[in-house]
């Protein structure tokens, strides 16, 4: 994969807050971020910045957004593969679509463990998304068992092949990739850049063989598990890695925005 063509791929910093601040604190959040951003004169075409509050932030985060022209963008943690009905609890993406959402995550290794959510499940949601004009963040990563047993990128490229195949008309569709290792999520002990990269590789593989290599070379693969802005730009050098999907360091804003300026640290 040439970099020229990682040149046309806008890198994404994205911000999951899994269940974390509520309605109040989200508004606090997003104002401290955009100002510490464009503080730092962010260079919002080079970078897009993207954060994943809890559903009941969204209407609060969006009106924030709209009124103050914050070049933020925003998405939802969760979708339901359904689009209305009798199904308590579930949010469809035509609500998601009617606050902005720009996108939404489906698939993330916490979804999976504690909802058994499976990945013609998570394929499901993504198409739910794509219908409704959101740009799904598919998850995908392996446990520690996993890598000991079948290596980094056998149950990835599974997930995401599944996945992929639920989507009704996948040729060219419009979609993000986000590797995560499990073992390296919120344990501090992050994968390296090779890794993250030759999974990534083998990710595009499957992206052009589903979707064609035209959407294969635009797609963003993102890497996630113990991000921070001390490592953020090792992992953007690597050909194949287009931005990172981000948890823990996502919580505090001036580490958040570190990350986000990852082009203006030294040697990228
Ligand atoms: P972490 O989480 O950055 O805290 O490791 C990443 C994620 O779960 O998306």
């Amino acid at each position: 994969m040439a970099v020229t063509q990682k040149a046309q791929r806008i890198p994404l910093i994205a911000g999951n807050w899994k269940l974390n601040l509520d309605h109040l604190q989200s508004i606090a959040f997003v104002q401290k971020l955009a100002w510490t951003l464009q503080d730092a004169r962010l260079d919002f075409r080079k970078v897009e910045v993207a954060v994943f509050p809890p559903f009941t932030d969204l209407r609060s985060v969006q009106s924030l957004i709209a009124a103050d022209h914050f070049p933020i963008v925003f998405g939802a943690q969760d979708i339901s593969e359904h689009d209305s009905g009798a199904y308590t609890g579930e949010v469809s993406g035509a609500f998601l679509k009617a606050l902005d959402c720009s996108y939404v995550l489906v698939g993330h290794s916490e979804r999976r463990t504690y909802h058994h959510e499976t990945n013609e499940q998570v394929g499901a949601k993504a198409a739910a998304a794509i219908r409704h004009g959101v740009v799904p963040i598919i998850c995908v990563g392996e446990t520690a068992e996993d890598l000991e047993a079948r290596g980094a990128s056998a149950v990835p490229v599974e997930q995401l092949t599944v996945a992929l195949e639920q989507l009704p008309d996948g040729a060219g569709a419009d979609v993000v990739v986000a590797y995560e290792p499990v073992w390296a999520i919120g344990s501090g002990q992050a994968a390296t850049p090779e890794q993250a990269e030759s999974v990534a590789i083998q990710l595009r593989a499957v992206l052009a063989d589903a979707l064609g290599p035209e959407a294969a070379d635009r797609t963003r693969i993102l890497y996630g598990g113990s991000v921070k802005s001390g490592n953020i730009a090792s992992f953007l050098r690597e050909p194949n890695v287009d931005g990172a999907l981000v948890g823990g360091a996502s919580l505090v804003v001036d580490e958040f925005a570190k990350i986000a300026r990852f082009q203006s640290h030294v040697g990228v």
